[in-house]
């Protein structure tokens, strides 16, 4: 399928879990041509993005089913069996259940609006990482090489020390960093087996357990002392008790870590890839060269490809939700008790390969951050951890390639394990 991607990221689809990427390339398939859909009428034109699939449930690769799915909040929930709530209640427990869907959940999402505003985002990302950007950059400048792969997991795991509070034994390092983002990703890996079903087995449950154990171990401290510019002494600020702040920082853990650093790496290997990082180093040196005021909300270079890389990319590649209450959806009955996949990446990719240029897609949006009332709470943080690495890759304004690259295995986000760069 040359035009959906580039032949990388689909080996990185595949080499994460075939059967997944099997799954996407079908429902993208089963979506059909943007056009030809928009141009049909009613009911028939849209069933084909919605079928059911033995052992799956109900699958969509359709962004307006899924964008409807995500917002009706009455038929479908993310804590029946096939939400992420329902996986999560098992670990930590059911009051679980109340913070991630009805008014508890309505009630976190009020207060913690303000965790990640675009200009904490920023002061977060430079804070935790000024140091290891301009290293990389310097090493390139100086003609050597930079594991982007690694040097995302380090600075992601950077990220999680900092907002979680994870105790170290003196100032973090990159091995403490990596440390950090292999449990989470040892976490997020329970969920794996979970397409079939959001199930766990009790000796799954007890792994989770003390994995969430040790990744929280320093939120309490945290929570009670620390000053309130930091994440933790802001949840106490907010007025998030303990059990919320522990909640939350999992989920941090295992929504923010994977996530980002698959489309960092992802978005500079689609960059060098498609041959699009010429068109960026162009725009940003013409912003240079005539630095205009913007309109509010417009992107800049180095922005757009942020929103581009994460569509492209999509590496929360599937949402799922429990069916609630009968429901007609695109002309199909659904069942309460049934599951839905949302296969965001094909409802996202579908709209056309990476163009470092391409304007806002108006069908998908950012369902890449999801929709609705759980959309990522994270999404200011990821774009400026993005764009973060962006800039130490292209500033200097010389072109990269990949001296080498291997794509991660049998993992929940597909994304790079090496990907080596150096000037072009
Ligand atoms: C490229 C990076 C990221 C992507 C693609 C991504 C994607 C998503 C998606 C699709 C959802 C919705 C899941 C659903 O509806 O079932 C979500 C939720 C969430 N994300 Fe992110 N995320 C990213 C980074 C982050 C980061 C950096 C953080 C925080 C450190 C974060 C925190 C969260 C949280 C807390 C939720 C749950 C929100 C809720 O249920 O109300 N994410 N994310």
């Amino acid at each position: 399928m040359p035009s959906l991607t580039t032949s990388h990221e689909l080996r990185v689809l595949w080499r994460a879990r075939p059967a997944m990427a099997a799954v996407l390339l079908a429902g993208h398939a089963a979506a059909g041509p943007r056009r030809a859909r928009r141009g049909a009428s009613g009911t028939r034109a849209r069933q084909g993005g919605l079928r059911k699939v033995p052992g799956l449930g109900w699958v969509s690769a359709d962004p307006v089913v899924a964008r409807t799915v995500l917002t009706d909040h009455r038929h479908f929930t993310i804590v029946g069996e096939g939400g992420v709530g329902h996986l999560w209640a098992q670990i930590l427990g059911d009051w679980v259940l109340d913070l991630f869907d009805g008014p508890g959940h309505h009630d976190l999402r009020t207060r913690s609006r303000e965790l990640f505003t675009e200009s904490s985002a920023a002061a977060l990302v430079s804070g935790a990482w000024s140091d290891q950007l301009v290293a990389a950059r310097g090493t390139l400048r100086d003609g050597g090489t930079v594991d982007v792969a690694r040097l995302a997991t380090v600075l992601v795991g950077r990220m999680m020390i900092s907002l979680l509070g994870i105790p170290t034994a003196g100032p973090p390092t990159d091995d403490d960093a990596a440390r950090a983002f292999a449990t989470g990703e040892r976490l997020a890996s329970i969920a794996l087996g979970s397409a079939g079903s959001t199930y766990l087995s009790g000796e799954q449950v007890a792994a989770a357990r003390e994995i969430v154990a040790e990744l929280t171990s320093g939120v309490p401290d945290g929570w009670r002392s620390a000053p309130p510019d930091t994440l933790l002494g802001r949840c106490r600020e907010l007025g998030l008790g303990l059990d919320e702040t522990t909640g939350l920082a999992s989920l941090l853990m295992v929504a923010g870590t994977e996530t980002s650093a698959s489309a960092m790496s992802r978005t500079a290997a689609l960059l060098v890839d498609t041959g699009e990082q010429h068109r960026l180093l162009a725009r940003m040196s013409a912003e240079r060269a005539d630095p205009r005021p913007r309109a509010p909300g417009e992107p800049d270079a180095v922005e757009n490809v942020v929103r581009e890389g994460l569509r492209v990319t999509s590496p929360a590649s599937v949402i799922g939700r429990g069916v609630a209450a009968d429901v007609e959806v695109a002309g199909r009955t659904l069942r309460a008790g049934e599951r839905i996949m949302l296969l965001t990446w094909s409802a996202n990719a579908g709209a056309g390969p990476f163009r470092a240029d391409r304007p806002y897609v108006r069908e998908t949006r950012q369902l890449w951050f999801g929709a609705g009332r759980h959309l990522c709470l994270g999404a200011a943080l990821a774009r400026a951890e993005i764009a973060a690495l962006l800039h130490a890759l292209w500033d200097d304004g010389a072109p990269l390639r990949v001296v080498d690259r291997r794509a991660k295995s049998n993992v929940l986000v597909p994304g790079y394990e090496r990907l080596v760069l150096t000037r072009a």
